[in-house]
């Protein structure tokens, strides 16, 4: 028998699961107000998918160009979520965003500079002005080392390499704890919390080209449906357009966008610079449509129109895929991204130090003299744990979620650099939320002890049962399954294929068994996540096939179009109460009618309107 009083266990007011820059960000406020903090992480502090979001973060700082305004900003990624953003989480990420950056320089970010010593702001796909406040292309990194160590000073409690397993609920159906693994030992832990804020990341790693590594399993999605939240929007995940294809051992690792926004452009085995021909009618007006055009914007003329290789991230990856498919490719499937000709060696290299490494070390290539060869990487999921707006808790009380585990910021499709921007505004909401909810609470809640129990015997089957399904060749059949029918142009066919594979690899994860004993076993670890990788990819494979549409980052071959009646609605998904996945196509609230009006106004008259604004501010 299982003795639950055998099992370590701490208490935390507030409870934090990822510690990425959302995670961290999270657990810097809830610290900052003396509650008692921990931060579990299944990975080492500081090894987060924040550092993939190498080109910068969005906030509409106005350093570069003085035009810039939360209000065009907000514009922009309303559009680019093609208008399925929850309005407000826009609206805040719009308006906060700017106040969030100048406080991680406080903090001690070194971002680059412009020749009046402001943060530096570069242009990135969908963005109307110069918007990312970077360091060079390591700026997620630079986020991540300066939130650790201002957040390692306010005696935040870390526990690393620990696996949250489930969540645990108390009586009233409100969250009170959750069951985690330490990945060295085996051992279990039980966590006692007031309210818990998960910050989780995605899940990449169910796809075979993919620039996540192998902690992004969809563990926030799955826990929390787990435990009887909803989830929203998941058919909407992001191929950003350029990953690496060459060599296979690195397929998929990201090629930062900001090598587009530094003037890179993209190119098909004939040479011809393809993306003229992909530029969509409703963006016509706002891109460049001719290279002489483009070289203007490339020259520093401010008011020049934007190059088609930084129209929005759904535009570009469906480019490439349509030039490879025509045979149009490049020697390994890819299409050519070159920057050499357009930038000098040594800006490329101040600019662009890491992709000059990484190609340098990974592909044996010189990018300041050689294009690099190219291609989509799933890189992000837009859908994810339905929150409030203003508070992020979910729809189970006490327990909040922020960053890329949260659904509603970016709509059908995100804009490059607002996701690190993201991190900051939900992460500092969620953290503040969690302790409100937190001090209402006296006492820690009882948990079930039967709960636990069941917890711990489903995690330890996988290593007691005598034989069964290998669980490294199952990720690998579900790879497989999504990359073909759940990839970037899905049809009703290919989806219930999909659909009908992952049911068969559902049933022989049942029996899934990993050799040797519970000490760091990367088989065990790798069947655990396999668990939560198989709820998130069925979300996305179902709403992908009830979305009959086309709409950003999905594309239903199918239903090539955007259909207006869909904009009305958000997919919502809850465990039935037999068990089986429920989805609901669920009306979305009336927009607040100024919101509507500003994202929906010319670009003209929104910025006449902002000079008038500020002429009347004094500004
Ligand atoms: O391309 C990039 O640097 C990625 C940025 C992002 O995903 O926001």
């Amino acid at each position: 028998m299982l003795d639950i009083s055998e099992i370590k266990t701490f208490e935390h007011d507030v409870l934090i699961v990822g510690a990425g820059g959302a995670g961290l960000t999270a657990a810097i406020e809830a610290s900052s107000q003396g509650m008692s903090t921990g931060i579990v992480m299944k990975s080492l502090l500081g090894k987060a998918h924040t550092v993939m979001a190498e080109g910068g973060m969005a906030a509409a700082l106005a350093n570069v160009d003085e035009r810039d305004h939360w209000k065009i900003h907000f514009r922009d990624t309303m559009r680019g979520g093609k208008f399925l953003n929850v309005w407000r989480m826009a609206e805040l990420h719009a308006k906060i965003a700017p106040e969030r950056v100048r406080l991680l320089e406080e903090w001690g970010a070194v971002f680059d500079r412009t020749k009046k010593g402001l943060i530096n702001q570069r242009n990135f796909g969908g963005h109307r002005y110069p918007r990312l406040a970077h360091v060079g292309d390591r700026t997620g990194l630079e986020m991540i080392r300066t939130l650790q160590d201002h957040g390692i000073h306010q005696g935040i409690q870390t526990y690393m390499e620990c696996t949250a397993l489930e969540l645990l609920k108390n009586e009233n159906n409100e969250v009170c704890g959750l069951v985690c693994m330490w990945r060295e030992t085996g051992k279990f832990i039980i966590f006692k919390a007031k309210s818990i804020v998960f910050a989780t990341g995605g899940g990449g790693k169910a796809w075979e080209i993919t620039s996540n590594s192998w902690e992004y399993t969809g563990d926030g999605y799955a826990l929390a449906y787990k435990a009887g939240a909803e989830l929203m929007d998941l058919e909407f995940t992001q191929f950003h357009p350029t990953g690496m294809v060459w060599p296979l051992s690195v397929k998929g690792i990201l090629v930062t966008e900001s090598v587009r926004g530094e003037g890179g452009i993209l190119l098909n085995s004939e040479g011809k610079r393809f993306m003229f021909d992909y530029i969509p009618e409703r963006f016509r007006s706002e891109t460049a449509n001719t290279k002489e055009e483009a070289s203007k914007w490339l020259s520093g003329d401010l008011n020049a129109r934007r190059p088609p290789e930084l129209l929005t991230r759904d535009v570009v990856a469906r480019a490439i895929y349509e030039e490879v498919k025509a045979g149009r490719g490049s020697k390994h499937g890819g299409v050519y991204l070159n920057i050499a000709t357009q930038r000098s060696a040594e800006d490329i290299k101040r600019k662009l130090p890491s992709m000059y490494h990484q190609f340098k070390i990974l592909a044996e290539l010189d990018i300041t003299k050689e294009p690099m060869e190219v291609g989509p990487t799933c890189h992000y999921f837009m859908g994810g744990i339905r929150v409030d707006a203003d508070t992020t808790m979910s729809s189970i009380p006490g327990l909040f979620a922020c960053g890329e585990c949260a659904a509603g910021m970016h709509g059908a499709n995100r804009l490059g650099g607002n996701s690190l921007s993201d991190l900051l505004v939900f992460g500092y909401l969620a953290g503040k939320h969690a302790i409100e909810y937190a001090k209402k609470i006296t006492v820690h809640s009882q948990f079930d002890a039967d709960q636990v129990t069941k917890i711990i015997r489903s995690a330890t089957d996988i290593l007691n049962r005598e034989s069964g399904e290998n669980p490294y060749l199952l990720h690998e059949k579900l790879e497989n399954n999504m990359q073909k029918n759940v990839g970037i142009i899905r049809t009703k066919d290919d989806l219930e294929s999909g659909i009908y594979q992952l049911e068969k690899i559902n049933e022989a994860y049942k029996n899934v068994k990993a050799k040797g004993a519970s000490q760091f076993n990367p088989g065990w670890h790798e069947a655990i996540g396999l668990g939560n990788l198989l709820i998130t990819s069925e979300a996305v494979a179902r709403a992908a096939l009830l979305r009959e549409e086309s709409r950003g980052a999905h594309t239903r071959a199918d239903f090539p179009e955007e259909q207006k009646n869909w904009l009305n609605y958000n997919i919502i998904i809850k465990k039935g109460e037999d068990g089986k996945m429920k989805l609901a196509k669920v009306e979305r609230p009336v927009p607040n009618p100024e919101l509507e009006r500003i994202a929906k106004s010319s670009i003209d008259a929104l910025e006449k309107e902002i000079v008038e604004e500020r002429k009347q501010e004094g500004i």
